[in-house]
C-alpha cells in the first residue's frame, strides 16, 4: 500500500521540531480526520534557511511533511509557494488516493507559514495565492484529488 519512500519518511521523518522566533508559522487542520499540521519557517534574504514541522497527523501526513520540508529547504519563498501536494506525493513515489488529502495538509501549512511571513513583514501579495487556506480548505470535500 505504501512506497518505500513513504515508509522511510514516516519512520525517519526529517525536520521534525520547532524553530524559536520563526519568520512564519502556519497551522492547518482537516476537520474530518481531525489531524493538524504546523510548519515553521526561517527566512533570510527571501531564502528558506530552515524549516521544521510538527503534526498530529497520520503516517502519510508525517511522510508528506517530511518530504515537503526537504523540498523547500534552501529554496526562495516564491519557489516554495509553487510546491503542490501532488509534487510531494510524486516525490514519495505516490500515495494511496484516499491519502492524498494528507499531503495537502503539508502544502497548506507551508503556504500558511509564508502568508504569516508576508503579513509580519508588510509584504504585498495576491490573496488568491492563499485562497484555499480558508475554513473550506479544512473539509475533505473541498480537497482536490486528481
Ligand atoms: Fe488526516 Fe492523514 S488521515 S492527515
Amino acid at each position: 500500500m505504501y512506497s518505500e519512500k513513504v515508509i522511510d519518511h514516516f519512520t525517519n521523518p526529517r525536520n521534525v521540531g520547532e524553530i524559536a522566533n520563526p519568520s512564519g508559522v502556519g497551522e492547518v487542520g482537516n476537520a474530518q480526520c481531525g489531524d493538524i499540521m504546523r510548519v515553521y519557517l526561517q527566512i533570510e534574504d527571501d531564502v528558506i534557511t530552515d524549516v521544521k514541522f510538527k503534526t498530529f497527523g497520520c503516517a502519510s501526513a508525517i511522510a508528506s511533511s517530511s518530504m515537503a520540508t526537504e523540498m523547500i529547504k534552501g529554496k526562495t519563498v516564491a519557489e516554495a509557494l509553487e510546491l503542490t501536494n501532488k509534487a510531494v506525493a510524486n516525490a514519495l513515489d505516490g500515495l494511496p488516493p484516499v491519502k492524498m488529502h494528507c499531503s495537502l495538509l503539508a502544502e497548506q501549512a507551508v503556504k500558511a507559514a509564508i502568508k504569516q511571513y508576508y503579513d509580519n513583514n508588510g509584504i504585498a501579495y495576491d490573496t488568491a495565492l492563499f485562497a484555499k487556506l480558508g475554513d473550506d480548505a479544512h473539509e475533505h470535500g473541498d480537497l482536490v484529488e486528481e
